[in-house]
């Protein structure tokens, strides 16, 4: 299958492209930047510009769109809600105009609220899964949902079926400690509820969501099965949201992120836990 993946130079980018060109994919990458050697073929652009996206997006079987900037942090926060709505909508309208058939779109749990609300989002109750409000306060979560609508007006279009996948803090062996680590020891960990997703799997939630075989749009929600945290996940939802009901019990170290409805729809089944992660030589 002919697919384009824009953001291939980047963290999840590179893994959803790796991932396709191991599947047999014919990968093209798009990106504001290069991408170093790589195995797929690619193209530097920026596609705030609608020019660009419309001459470098066609000839293709599905498109990906993952490039964005991934955190409303370190930047101006107009900056961030600009450049992740226009490329959505430019990849998406470059996408309906050359006539794909399969749009994946990156979106993010932010969708929710976390982790990055200014006023507490508290959830109705625990596992979070996809019947849980929209509630995006900040700039970045606002640009995923956006993103996510935009795909939803081309599906009602009748353009593609397409596929948004919402994600939690995407992690690899090398990023983890470091990352995650420090940020296990404060009470802003409740921020991303304890959840994060291995990189790895990135690659074939986005396989398995080009191999969908429904229509319309489907939203789905990914995460790895266990939180990143030593509690065990029930002493820590006692402990930090009392008051919060559990639908079901949360064996263990189990995940507060319901991937249930990804299992049943697309056949998602995360393979990797930081527990079996090499730990870093320093103890860091
Ligand atoms: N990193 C996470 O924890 C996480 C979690 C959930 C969802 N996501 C989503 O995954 C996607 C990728 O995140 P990431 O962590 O790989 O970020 P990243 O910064 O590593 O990669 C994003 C890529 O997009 C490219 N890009 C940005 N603006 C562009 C533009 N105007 N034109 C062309 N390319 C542009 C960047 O050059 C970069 O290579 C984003 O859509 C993000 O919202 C990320």
């Amino acid at each position: 299958m002919k697919t384009i993946v824009t953001g291939s130079s980047g963290l999840l980018g590179r893994h959803v492209a790796e991932a396709l060109v191991a599947a047999g994919h014919d990968v093209r990458g798009i990106d504001a930047v290069a991408p170093g050697e790589v195995t797929w073929r690619h193209a530097t652009a920026d596609l705030t510009d609608l020019g660009s996206a419309l001459q470098l997006v066609r000839d293709c079987d599905a498109v990906i769109h993952v490039a964005a900037i991934p955190r409303p942090t370190g930047r101006a926060g107009g900056e961030v809600f600009k450049t992740n709505v226009a490329t959505a909508y430019n990849v998406v309208e470059a996408a309906v105009m050359a006539g794909t058939r399969r749009f994946v779109y990156a979106s993010s749990f932010s969708v929710f609220g976390y982790p990055f609300f200014e006023k507490p989002v508290r959830p109705p109750y625990l596992p979070v899964d996809m019947n849980h409000p929209i509630g995006a306060q900040d700039p970045y979560g606002l640009s995923k949902w956006l993103g996510e609508e935009i795909v939803d007006a081309a599906v009602r279009r009748g353009a593609f079926s397409a596929v948004s996948i919402r994600m939690p803090w995407i992690q690899t062996p090398q990023s983890f400690f470091a990352g995650v680590g420090p940020r296990r020891a404060t009470a802003d960990s409740a921020r991303d509820l304890w959840s994060y997703l291995d990189a790895r799997d990135t690659g074939q939630g986005f396989l398995r969501a080009l191999q969908w075989k429904g229509d319309g749009h489907l939203r789905v929600l990914l995460s790895a099965a266990d939180t990143f945290m030593e509690e065990e996940t029930e002493s820590l939802v006692r402990r930090v949201y009392p008051g919060v009901a559990l639908s079901r019990p949360i064996a263990g170290y189990g995940a507060v992120l319901d991937t249930i409805h990804a299992r049943e729809t697309i056949g998602f089944e995360p393979s990797h836990s930081w527990r079996s992660y090499p730990k870093p030589e320093s103890g860091k």
